[in-house]
């Protein structure tokens, strides 16, 4: 018989029982020496050596390479406030929007598994100095991750307030360097029918694709996720990494991004392109405009239902309502 230590990670306080960022910082710390006490008293049990056991490409979440061990958790980010509970984990992760796998948001889990997210990369290109392709690890190694509770508001009226970990889409493009002349940021996600059911439906306009302006792109909100939870991302919210742009509707943050590409144009992207009168391509969060089978003026947290105000930007005005004076 083992016994477990619970350490309540922050998303499980209210946000006046967080911890301030040092104590933070020091979770990371708490939970490595945990890790390693864990694994000396399995080799004592078991005489297997600590870190014997083989990384697989299930489960990303669970199986983590050294390197993702030393990352996760991430420190968390605490300039953006949050004004409620984080979702359960358990409820994120088995409640999804991921329509190359299953159209039931109960099944996406099991289907998205399929998907080979080891090895990953993604190729930035087209219009700027420096086209380059990263592998996931270059990724990790070269942007530094933090943790951001943001909230999350789909077009289809729920929400969810997530502890994303990732960095800032402009480091990227800060990398790549976009040349003056680029407008838009088109990222894409993988087109793998094979692998994915729903992609077997060659009418609707796969791969996923979605779409920023280049000035969209630059906002400090905007990131690159590649974890949640303090753990990497599992399969079913993106794996291994996805776009989060918390003031616009959840079908804008992309997931399993393959390709980024800068452009002088406007891109189509999926849903817009499918239904345009339902799906905007800007999508930003507006209580005051209703889709056309339903208003937007509520939303109901998953898990809880509880019911709460939609607000413009999704409550983010302070730093994107000038992108759109
Ligand atoms: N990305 C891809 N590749 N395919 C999708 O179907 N669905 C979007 C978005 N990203 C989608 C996607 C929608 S509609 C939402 S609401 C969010 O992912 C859901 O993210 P979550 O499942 O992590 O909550």
């Amino acid at each position: 018989m083992t016994h477990h230590i619970k350490i309540p990670k922050g998303w499980e306080l209210p946000e006046h029982e967080l911890t301030p960022e040092s104590i933070f910082m020091n979770r990371r710390e708490v939970l490595q020496a945990m890790g390693w006490l864990g694994a000396f008293s399995a080799s004592m049990l078991f005489g297997c050596a600590p870190g014997s056991a083989e990384v697989t490409n299930a489960h990303p979440e669970k199986n983590l390479t050294p390197l993702e061990k030393k990352l996760y958790p991430a420190t968390r980010v605490t300039r953006f406030k949050m004004d409620r509970r984080i979702t359960e984990e358990a409820v994120a992760a088995s409640y999804n929007n991921y329509y190359e796998f299953s159209e039931v948001k109960e099944d996406v889990d099991h289907h998205a598994q399929k998907l080979k997210t080891r090895p990953w990369q993604v190729e930035v290109t087209g219009l700027v100095e420096n086209p380059k392709t990263y592998d996931l690890d270059d990724l990790l190694k070269q942007f530094s991750l933090e943790e951001r509770f943001y909230r999350h508001r789909c077009v289809e009226a729920w929400a969810m307030a997530v502890p994303w970990t990732g960095f800032p889409l402009k480091s990227l493009l800060d990398d790549v360097k976009p040349l003056s002349k680029a407008k838009y940021v088109r990222l894409v996600s993988f087109h793998e029918p094979f692998t994915a059911q729903g992609q077997i439906a060659f009418w609707q306009p796969w791969p996923y694709s979605e779409a920023l302006t280049v000035k969209e792109a630059m906002n400090e909100l905007t990131i690159l996720a590649t974890g949640v939870y303090g753990h990497p991302l599992p399969k079913q919210h993106g794996a291994p990494v996805r776009l989060v742009v918390p003031w616009k509707y959840g079908f804008k943050s992309i997931k399993a991004i393959q390709r980024i590409e800068l452009v002088d144009y406007k891109p189509k992207t999926f849903w817009n392109t499918l239904q345009p009168q339902e799906y905007g391509f800007t999508a930003n969060v507006d209580p005051g405009v209703p889709h056309p089978r339903w208003p937007q003026t509520k939303e109901e947290m998953i898990g809880t239902k509880e019911i709460r105000l939609t607000q413009l930007y999704n409550g983010y005005s302070d730093f994107v309502a000038d992108l759109y004076a």
